[in-house]
């Protein structure tokens, strides 16, 4: 997979892809992160890349060429299947949305800042448009970072086990169950015995039965999707 970011702010997003399971993954070639800063496709001398809005009022809006100019060089170079706009009015991101998305080959996301993008570049040049969540971040920069995330850590081979992503909350619709790990009991708490049973059976049951029991409290709505 190869995931191209157009963004104004591109050493935001450099230290987010510089560690963990991000960096490990594109040491591997499982993903390729390019990211692109949309200044340099400014045809402007002061290479400027947003402008006052027509009409008045607003704020600064970004402007269509620049980014039309960034998105047909990556056009020209390969074919992509999606071109997602970042923007809290776009559809809400979730697991169903990362799953569909990491079996793309190759995708650009595009990072609005300011008051958003010239509408043009809306209807002409994005394929999705993706909100993370219902309240409004200063730019689409941190919202890449968390579709990336979700995306990355779906590529098999990615996870160290590659089971691990399958049994994720919201997989299937249901939250995670506890975990623990050694010492079995610490300042008087305990794991539950059933962990240390080496039941394999049983345990899977509990395991199930917990996370229906989480889900129903603390997420009730997932149960009726
Ligand atoms: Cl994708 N962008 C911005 N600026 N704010 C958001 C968002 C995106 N998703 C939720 N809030």
């Amino acid at each position: 997979m190869r995931i191209d970011i157009v963004t104004c702010l591109p050493k935001l997003l450099d230290s987010f892809f510089a560690h963990s399971i991000l960096k490990r993954a594109m040491d591997k070639k499982l993903v390729e992160v390019c990211v692109h800063d949309v200044r340099e496709y400014s045809t402007h001398k002061q290479k400027q890349t947003d402008d006052y809005a027509f009409g008045g009022g607003a704020g600064m809006v970004m402007m269509i060429e620049p980014i039309d100019l960034c998105i047909s060089q990556l056009k020209s170079e390969r074919t992509y299947d999606a071109i997602i706009y970042m923007t809290p009015d776009g559809e809400r991101f979730d697991q169903k949305i990362a799953n569909k998305f990491s079996l793309f080959q190759n995708i650009i996301i595009l990072c609005g800042h300011y008051k958003g993008v010239d509408e043009r570049v809306r209807t002409h040049l994005i394929t999705h448009e993706i909100s993370i969540g219902d309240y409004v971040l200063s730019g689409g920069e941190i919202a890449a970072v968390v579709v990336s995330d979700a995306l990355i850590r779906l590529i098999p081979g990615v996870l160290s086990d590659e089971t691990s992503a399958l049994t994720d909350s919201f997989q299937d619709n249901l939250l995670a169950p506890p975990v623990y790990t050694r010492p079995a009991e610490y300042k008087g708490w305990k794991v539950p015995d059933i962990l240390l049973s080496g039941h394999e059976a049983k345990i899977e049951q509990w395991r199930h039965e917990q996370a229906l029991e989480r889900t129903r409290l603390r997420r009730p709505d997932l149960l009726n999707e």
